[in-house]
């Protein structure tokens, strides 16, 4: 199986169908996903596992029980974090092998511990008064246009 260089992450996410499609999408695109916990689930939740179908047990998936085990793993070259708070686009940006491309919680985003850990941070242009993009379909546009720059779709 071809591999990508690039990884996904999510800090401590809450909604197990979108963990399950993320899932899903990372085994597809040969590309590991990090989970920071805690998640507001248990993380072979019957709705996550429906979501990403058979294909969870396809996936490179890494557990880190903690931001501060993520840290101290680094299993990355740069953190390059999704968030609605930045002002450079993604589609701008020159990914690299080793960027982990790292989404926020649902719920929340990421604390200012978090934002202050990035190397990059990017956000998708949205029009005026809409709030944010579902993590999931965040995850698909940025991972796609990285794989794009990075020639590292799958052949
Ligand atoms: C539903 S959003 C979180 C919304 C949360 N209320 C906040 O204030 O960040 C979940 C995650 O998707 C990603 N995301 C969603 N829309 C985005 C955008 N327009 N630009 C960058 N990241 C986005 C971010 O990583 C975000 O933390």
């Amino acid at each position: 199986m071809q591999e990508s260089r690039l990884s996904l992450a999510l800090y401590e996410p809450d909604i197990p169908q979108n963990t399950g499609a993320i899932l899903r999408l990372a085994a597809c695109m040969g590309v590991t996903l990090h989970v920071i916990e805690p998640c507001g689930f248990v993380l072979d939740d019957r709705r996550m596992r429906r979501a990403g179908m058979d294909y969870v047990e396809l996936a490179a998936l890494v557990r880190h029980e903690s931001w501060r085990a993520f840290l101290a793993a680094r299993p990355f070259g740069r953190l390059v974090l999704l968030t609605t708070a930045a002002e450079r686009a993604y589609a701008g940006h020159a990914f690299g092998n080793g960027d982990c491309l790292l989404f926020g919680r649902e719920s929340a985003g990421v604390p200012q511990e978090v934002h202050d850990a990035a190397d990059i941070r990017l956000r998708i242009p949205m029009l005026a008064e809409r709030r944010s993009i579902n993590v999931a379909n965040a995850a698909a546009m940025v991972l796609g246009e990285a794989l794009r720059q990075t020639d590292g779709f799958p052949r």
